[in-house]
């Protein structure tokens, strides 16, 4: 006999049924079993959920990321996992459930929703496809098909989403952060292009990209200038303050320290403006703008960065670096793998920033 169920009317399926109906066994519809098993997932009860699953057979399960699993274990182990994330729901919509006598499907959108640790919504929906036959007189599943509809984050109590790419740039720039100590893990030249290529981007007056971009990595030549920085800073310590030798020595100390965090990256880069371009009075908004740019793709490819003005004094570096006198010393930062990720330091509440129309 064969018997096709359409749901016309989508259900959700919230509402937690009778305690009796958590249960699988035999005799109940395929519909019944599947409510089962989506009463299972909302409870993070797995081993109900296990009871519309076969245990005889392979089991196959295709994710919304597209891996295969071809087994109960990797099937058991996702949700066991999944059952471990807080802040989850997963509302449910049936969609179409197909009834033979041993065999059937059920078909149903599952609308994933967890809760990112920057307080949006994080929001998968899918596709599920489930494939059922009868075994000792029960429902069970031997696949679960899985096709992403769509990603997307939300902001909580906004109608507004923003699809994973645009949450990708906005998070990169927000977790930009400014580091002070690396890892000596080393910076493929080819991304050390990548992230040149995107500080070129950046905007410029009139279009003159006034760049140069003095990449530095020879591990000797930044110890001669971790000596020479700390130097340059002592001799303007005393000529503004005049101080003590004690003091001298515990901020050469002091200093010293900092400096061997701040230039423990594998890679340097002194972003330079010519002073001689078309439009010299802009040649330090490119500058900077050229700085942001490639501030936030160095964090794209996992890198830190820092825009440190005290430990590099433009006249010192230009010949130290031989760098001709018509380049402005916009930068000079690292990149690097960073030892740990900083916090991010207090920021301001945007509202204090912003001003529409006039002030
Ligand atoms: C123009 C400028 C000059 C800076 N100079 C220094 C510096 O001399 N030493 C330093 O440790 N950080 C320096 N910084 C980095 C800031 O301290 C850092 O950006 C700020 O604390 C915010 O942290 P974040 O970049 O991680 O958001 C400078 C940043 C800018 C934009």
């Amino acid at each position: 006999m064969k018997r096709i169920i359409i749901c016309s009317i989508v259900l959700l399926l919230f509402v937690n049924f009778p305690a009796i109906a958590f249960q699988n066994k035999p005799g109940l519809s395929l519909e019944e079993t599947f409510k089962i098993y989506v009463n299972a997932i909302h409870n993070s009860d797995i081993k109900t959920l296990f009871s519309t699953v076969t245990s005889k057979r392979d089991f196959y399960c295709i994710s919304s990321k597209g891996e295969l699993f071809k087994t109960l274990k990797e099937y058991y182990d996702i949700h066991s996992n999944r059952f471990k994330e807080e802040n989850r729901e997963m509302p449910v919509e049936l969609i179409e459930v197909y009834e033979e006598k041993d065999f059937g499907y059920t078909i149903a959108v599952f609308h994933y929703k967890r809760k990112t640790q920057s307080g949006r919504k994080y929001n998968l929906d899918s596709y599920f496809t489930m494939i059922f036959h009868k075994e000792d007189g029960m429902w069970k599943a031997i696949a679960d098909i899985c096709t992403p509809i769509k990603e997307y984050f939300s902001e909580e109590d906004k109608n507004i989403e923003y699809d994973v790419n645009q949450a990708y740039v906005l998070n990169v720039i927000k977790n930009r952060r400014t580091v002070r100590k690396f890892k000596p893990t080393p910076v493929p030249e080819e991304h050390i292009m990548k992230i040149l290529d995107s500080a070129r981007f950046a905007p410029t007056a009139g279009n003159q990209q006034p760049w140069k971009f003095l990449v530095v990595r020879d591990r000797e030549r930044l110890d001669r200038l971790k000596k020479e920085a700390l130097l340059w800073y002592v001799e303007s310590y005393e000529k503004r303050k005049k101080p003590a030798d004690e003091e001298i020595n515990s901020i050469k100390e002091k200093l010293g320290k900092i400096l061997d965090d701040v230039l423990s990256a594998p890679v340097y880069i002194a972003v330079l403006v010519d002073s001689k371009a078309k439009y010299p009075d802009y040649v330090i908004y490119d500058g900077t703008l050229a700085v942001g740019n490639l501030m936030i793709a160095a964090r794209a490819l996992g890198y830190g960065t820092g825009f440190f003005t005290t430990f590099f004094p433009e006249d010192k570096m230009k010949k130290f670096f031989k760098i001709p006198d018509r380049y402005r010393l916009i930068c000079f930062t690292p990149v690097g793998v960073p030892e740990k990720w900083p916090d991010t330091p207090p920021k301001k509440d945007l509202k204090e920033l912003v001003v529409f129309e006039s002030f």
